[in-house]
Formats: C-alpha cells, sequence, structure tokens
C-alpha cells in the first residue's frame, strides 16, 4: 500500500512529502458536478455507494496520497435533534440559545443514526484495496457549536460569541455535549476503517488566545486524548492560527494542520519541534497561478518541509470550486517529482 501519508504524519522517513488536497472531492471536477445534477449535497452525504465514490474521484483523477471520506461537519448535528440543509453553506432548522436548548440536544449512539457514514468508510476501505489510506473526520467543539449557536455560518460570529461572554455556563454546557457526541462519532470512523482522523477547527481562529484556551482547545484536546488508544494518527486544524501556536503546542495530535499565512519553519519553531506539519500552499495561487507558477510555489512549500519533524503536503484551506482541474493535476505531478 501506498503509506507515505501514514508514515509522514508519525514523522517517518518518506521518499517525498505525501499529498492530498482539503475539500479534494468537490465542485471543481467535472465528475462531482455530473453526481450533483443528480442528487443534492445532503442526499450525496447519506447514500454510502455515491459518497464513496465521489471520495475516490480525486485520487483517480489526480494521484493524491490520501482519500478523506466524503461528507460534512454538519452530518453528525442531525441526530442531535437539527434539520440542516445547505445553500451552498450550512443552515439549521432551530439555533441553541438558551441552557434548555441544551439540555434538548440528544447524544445518540452513532451506528445507529448515522449509519451511512460508517457504510461509506466500510465501502471504501474495500474499493480502495490498500491504494492509499483514507483519513475520517469530524468537526472541534468550538467550530461546531459557531454553527449551532449561529444558526448558519457567520461573518462576525456575535451570538456564538454572546452565548460565551453573557452566559459562559450554557456555552461549556454546550461544548461538553458536543465533546460526548463527537468521540462517539469519531471512535466509530476508526472502528469501520478510518486510517486517520482530521478535527477541523475552522472557527477557533476567531478567537483571542484566551478564549482559545477557555472555550476551543481544552475540548479539542479530550477528543484528541480519547482517540490515542485507536493508535491512528490524529491531525489538527485551526484556521487562523498564527497567534494560537503557544497554546496548540499541547493539543496531543501528532500532525498540526497550517494555512499558508505563516512560514512553516517558525510554526515548527513556535511549536516546539513536536509535530509533522500539514500545508500550506494559498488555495489562490492553485486558482489563479500559471501551472509554472504553481510548480515554483509548491517547490517553495516542500522545501520549507524539508526542515520539519513531518511534512503532509496541503492547501492552507479547502481548493476553490472555480479552480481548473488541470491546476490541481500540475500540483501533485509537482510534489510527486520533487524528491526529500
Ligand atoms: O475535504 C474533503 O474533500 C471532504 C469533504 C468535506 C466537505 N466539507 C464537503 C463539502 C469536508 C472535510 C468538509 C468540512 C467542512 N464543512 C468544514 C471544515 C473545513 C473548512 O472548510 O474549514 C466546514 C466549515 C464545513 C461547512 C460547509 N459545508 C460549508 C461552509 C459549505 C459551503 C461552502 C461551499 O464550499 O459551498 C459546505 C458544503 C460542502 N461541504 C460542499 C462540499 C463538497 C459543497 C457542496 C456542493 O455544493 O456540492
Amino acid at each position: 500500500m501506498n503509506d507515505r501519508f501514514l508514515r509522514a504524519c508519525r514523522g517517518e522517513k518518506v521518499d517525498r512529502p505525501p499529498i492530498w488536497i482539503m475539500r479534494q472531492a468537490g465542485r471543481y471536477l467535472p465528475e462531482y458536478r455530473a453526481i450533483r445534477k443528480e442528487m443534492d449535497f445532503v442526499t450525496l452525504c447519506k447514500t454510502p455507494e455515491k459518497a464513496a465514490e465521489v471520495t475516490i474521484q480525486p485520487i483517480d483523477r489526480l494521484g493524491v496520497d490520501a482519500a478523506i471520506l466524503f461528507s460534512d461537519i454538519l452530518v453528525p448535528v442531525e441526530p442531535m435533534g437539527f434539520k440542516i440543509s445547505f445553500n451552498p453553506g450550512p443552515v439549521l432548522d432551530h439555533a441553541v440559545r438558551t441552557m434548555q436548548d441544551v439540555d434538548n440536544i440528544r447524544i445518540t449512539e452513532p451506528e445507529e443514526t448515522v449509519p451511512y457514514v460508517y457504510e461509506a468508510i466500510r465501502i471504501l476501505r474495500r474499493e480502495l484495496e490498500g491504494r492509499v489510506p483514507l483519513i475520517g473526520f469530524a468537526a472541534a467543539p468550538f467550530t461546531l457549536a459557531t454553527y449551532m449557536v449561529e444558526g448558519q455560518g457567520s461573518k462576525n460570529f456575535s451570538k456564538v460569541k454572546g452565548l460565551m461572554f453573557s452566559e459562559p455556563a450554557t456555552a461549556h454546557a454546550l461544548l461538553e455535549k458536543i465533546t460526548v457526541a463527537t468521540e462517539k462519532y469519531l471512535m466509530g470512523q476508526i472502528k469501520a476503517g478510518a486510517q486517520a482522523v482530521q478535527l477541523f477547527d475552522s472557527w477557533a481562529g476567531l478567537l483571542s488566545a484566551e478564549d482559545f484556551r477557555e472555550f476551543a482547545m481544552p475540548y479539542a484536546r479530550r477528543i484528541l486524548d480519547t482517540l490515542q488508544d485507536a493508535g491512528v494518527p490524529r491531525i489538527y486544524f485551526a484556521l487562523n492560527n498564527a497567534h494560537l501556536l503557544e497554546e496548540i503546542k499541547d493539543c496531543g495530535a501528532e500532525v498540526v494542520g497550517m494555512d499558508w499565512r505563516m512560514d512553516l519553519a517558525e510554526a515548527n519553531r513556535r511549536l516546539g519541534g513536536r509535530y509533522a506539519l500539514q500545508g500550506n500552499l494559498d488555495p489562490t495561487v492553485l486558482l489563479s497561478g500559471s501551472p509554472d507558477t504553481i510548480r515554483e510555489r509548491a517547490l517553495k512549500v516542500v522545501a520549507a518541509g524539508r526542515g520539519l519533524p513531518g511534512h503532509i503536503f496541503n492547501l492552507g484551506h479547502g481548493i476553490l470550486p472555480e479552480t481548473p482541474v488541470e491546476h490541481a493535476q500540475a500540483l501533485v505531478q509537482a510534489v510527486q517529482e520533487a524528491v526529500r
């Protein structure tokens, strides 16, 4: 099997850095758009054979070194008692604002309430036949809480922050429940066959270091600790984390994801030289750069990765839907040809 990705996560020697791309199955691929013509996004997430098919599309098309389950961070929120739709971002049928709302949230057995997630993983392990490892994922509690309190995406996150600052006990009770639900959800993914997990803390970068220390890191850390004995590499990714690296230093993952804003060597130093890093090409370079520019910028990231305890090449955030497929192909080829 191509285990370059798993080896790099563990800081073992690899011939070249592995590469995968956040949101690698998605709208930039014509074969994804063809399937989305037949069914909406939520139906796709709930149809294991189709979810597995789109998960494999970027492996076939680009030759990346890992697959990531096709799903969404909002999928496990439905059994907690919410109806979810996408327009194109997630919209919930109601928002959490009071302790009563938190009490109403259900903790279920995810194998029973979201069986399609686990079925997709089992199908994928069979269909991938060891070509590349499969990554499972979930949102970190603070990031999921933002959607549950705002009721949708947000620009300034005033409602979730408002809850934290005016009713901290309610905010903590919510984060606590999400943490328990997420531990079960991810343990189930590993049991079903996920070979690594990524915790997405997409919105934690909105917080000051002090608030991150109180409302985000402890809950993410608890999940990462709970997964430790499962023996699969754990990736913690927070966008906009430059002011948070001293807080993330003890996160308990094997890999820390970095966006494009910070130099990888500086991040490594501030993280205590303990983590393999994942990242960090600007997704806009991939969108708008010429193939030559993409190659040149990619090789700079590869070079920066040489000084790290481990390096997994990725974008600094998800691939943009308008990105030409040939750009993604040029990127993967450039990394494949780079010798570590
Ligand atoms: O990385 C992958 O390829 C795996 C699949 C995946 C999706 N979403 C598919 C998706 C993963 C890991 C996610 C995580 C996710 N979802 C995050 C964390 C990562 C990040 O981007 O910071 C967040 C914040 C969400 C919430 C979400 N889902 C938003 C804001 C949107 C709309 C934005 C957009 O791109 O339109 C979605 C929808 C979504 N999730 C799509 C896909 C492929 C687009 C669905 C479609 O229209 O076909």
